[in-house]
């Protein structure tokens, strides 16, 4: 993709100040992660991107998209918009091919594993661009748009919403073909409305679609009927139960959590094996070689390559620490649907000694809080979770249940004390589990534990 300074301002009503001719042939919102030849895109979100053009500068950019004039190096060239976020969707609506297909993925969890899975399933027919990591919102959306090599087929993009209103925006800078909403969970449930509210968000993406489109549900999910009801695409369910139009069947976990299992489609039938952990990916992946389907990719090319996705790092990631305790460190971040995927696998995880689950607060749950840390705690007792560490105040809940249900539990307030308290009770042969909110920080509680520093 090549744009000049002054087809940028024509995309967005801006105006030049500087060389209109100069050729941009990149975007980037991070002076510190800028490819030269980049218009530098000033955000304003915690901090003011109009502070880092300089920086940008510096680094290769040669256009800056700004609200404002700011000083800037001899012979650099701006163009000032009213708002530089919309701007940057309204560049990528305008250069996006309309032959280019788009599957949009959302859900309240597994988004970024369905996301790559996706494009490990589409790689061996089609040529497919996705979004690179957790790249999912106003910013991110446009941004994969924008990154996709000149020959791409096919767009994946990951599609988050924290607020009403936030996927039909991303929607409307480029409407998939394909909808994937891997199943309706609480996270962000404060800002969303409970349940309902975030089916409601979530939906907006199935709203979007074309007549001539497919939405991919979760057929294990009671929000799906409401969801099918509000699109005018082809309705294609996934998911164990046997009514779903794409069937996974026999999941079973290896010593390492990997899932082998089967799925049934319209298409045919297949074994797979994955890398990553978890029943619950077998489940993303089915939704995964399903959109492969539905684009007439043959299912043995669409299942190749699916043994090959791994997961970013902090999520399931399983490591035997020094002092022979097994670490499943799933600390990246936490809702209630993935902290109860974490514990089922958690709870097959071989171990000589304990099963210890450091598990902390899920945040943003709103008035579901308290019910939803009790049942994480009801639910680690049931799988026979020996020793629950639960960490930080809403985890009180947690905790209480937990011990309610015949654990050993320690309830501490944050990070620091968990860690206290690990090194104190965990022994060799232990298998432990830590996973929380991102603003909980448990990794560092992982951290040690891999390290070896925190064995009694
Ligand atoms: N289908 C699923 N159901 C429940 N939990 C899931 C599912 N898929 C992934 N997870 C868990 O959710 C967490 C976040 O996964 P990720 O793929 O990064 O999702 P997202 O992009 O939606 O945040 C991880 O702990 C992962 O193991
Ligand atoms: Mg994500």
């Amino acid at each position: 993709m090549e744009l000049t300074a002054a087809h940028l301002a024509e995309l967005t009503g801006g105006v030049v100040v500087g060389d209109p001719t100069v050729v941009v042939s990149a975007f980037a919102i991070d002076s510190r992660v800028l490819d030269p030849g980049s218009a530098f895109v000033a955000l304003t979100a915690a901090r003011d991107g109009h502070d880092f053009v300089v920086d940008a500068f510096a680094a290769g950019a040669v256009v800056a998209l700004v609200a404002r004039e700011v000083a800037t190096p001899a012979g650099a060239t701006l163009v000032v918009v009213d708002d530089p976020l919309a701007a940057l969707g309204r560049v990528a609506a305008g250069v996006h091919p309309a032959d280019r297909r788009v599957v949009g993925i959302t859900g309240s969890a597994g988004k970024t594993a369905t996301k790559d899975l996706t494009a490990a399933a589409l790689a061996g027919a089609l040529r497919v661009h996705a979004s690179p990591g957790s790249f999912n919102n106003e910013a991110g959306f446009p941004l994969t748009l924008l990154g996709a090599p000149d020959a791409t087929q096919v767009v994946v993009a990951e599609m988050g919403a924290r607020f009403p209103g936030n996927i039909a925006d991303l929607c409307a800078v480029a409407r998939p073909e394909i909808g994937v909403i891997t199943h309706i969970g609480l996270s962000h449930a404060e800002h969303l409305g409970g349940r309902a509210g975030i089916a409601r968000t979530k939906g907006e993406l199935v709203e979007a679609l074309p007549a001539t489109g497919y939405a991919v549900l979760n057929a294990d999910d009671d929000t799906t009927p409401s969801l099918a009801d509000r699109t005018s695409a082809a309705v294609v369910t996934v998911g164990v139960s046997p009514t779903a139009d794409v069937v996974v069947r026999d999941i079973v976990l290896d010593g390492g959590l990997r899932p082998t299992f089967t799925i049934e489609s319209p298409w045919g039938a297949t074994a797979v094996t994955l890398g990553l952990r978890g029943a619950h990916q077998a489940h993303n992946a089915a939704m995964a070689v399903t959109v492969a389907l539905l684009l007439g990719v043959p299912i043995d090319v669409a299942v190749a390559d699916l043994g090959s996705a791994t997961s970013a790092d902090w999520r399931m990631d399983l490591v035997e620490a020094p002092g022979g305790v097994v670490v499943l460190n799933d600390a990246y971040n936490a809702s209630p649907s993935s902290m109860h995927a974490s514990l089922r696998a958690f709870a097959t995880l071989p171990a000589r000694g304990r099963h210890v689950a450091v598990v902390g607060d899920m945040l943003e749950l709103g008035e579901c809080g308290e019910a939803e840390h009790a049942e994480v705690g009801a639910l680690a007792a049931e799988l026979g979770v020996d020793v629950v560490i639960a960490v930080g105040p809403a985890s009180a809940a947690t905790a209480t249940a937990a011990s309610a249900g015949g654990a050993e539990v320690h309830h501490v307030a944050d990070r620091d004390e968990a860690r206290t308290v690990v090194a104190a009770i965990v022994e060799p042969g232990d298998a432990v589990l830590v996973k929380a909110s991102r603003l909980v920080g448990l990794e560092v509680v992982a951290d040690a534990l891999v390290r070896g520093e925190a064995v009694a």
